[in-house]
């Protein structure tokens, strides 16, 4: 794993995605990237803003950068598209502020969605121990935290 020196940051307005991540279990708030933006196809454990709610946490996220080599060939979009845990909504059209903080591992294709679903499942895992390895426990809404 490597650690980014400064948290790789994109920003934009929410698009539309296939739909799929939802299918699959694993929404996403998709961005498309700028030709030379994020070097590197890859997925990181970061940090996702809502800009129009600037008193609001941060989520913490599974964040995904590249073509989505499972589905599409190389000509495929290139996109950064998060996972944010445990929130429940819609997205669509609203500024979002993504910080890519720990590269967790290499883009790659897929034999099947099922592998695929897997891995993404392990990737959500990865991101919440990043959160708590960085001290960002309180970020983590899914967690049931007993007070004693
Ligand atoms: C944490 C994360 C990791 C991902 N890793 C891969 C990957 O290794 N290979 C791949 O083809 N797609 C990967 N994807 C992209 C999924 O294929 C994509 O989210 C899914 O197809 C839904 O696409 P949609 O948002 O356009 O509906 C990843 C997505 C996330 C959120």
């Amino acid at each position: 794993m490597q650690e980014a020196p400064d948290p790789l940051i994109v920003e934009g307005v929410v698009e539309a995605g296939d739909q799929r991540g939802r299918e699959l279990g694993f929404p996403t708030a998709n961005l498309s990237l700028a030709g030379d933006a994020i070097r590197g196809d890859a997925v990181w454990a970061g940090l996702v803003r809502l800009l129009d709610e600037p008193d609001s946490r941060p989520w913490v996220s599974a964040v995904s950068v590249g073509r989505r080599p499972t589905f599409y060939d190389r000509r495929g979009p290139r996109l950064l598209e998060a996972h944010l845990i445990d929130f429940r909504g819609d997205l669509y059209g609203r500024p979002i502020r993504v910080e890519l903080c720990r590269r967790l591992r290499r883009m790659r294709a897929y034999g099947s969605v099922e592998a695929l679903v897997h891995q993404l499942g392990d990737d959500v895992a990865d991101a919440r121990g990043w959160a708590d390895a960085a001290g960002l426990e309180a970020l983590q809404r899914g967690r049931v935290h007993v007070d004693r």
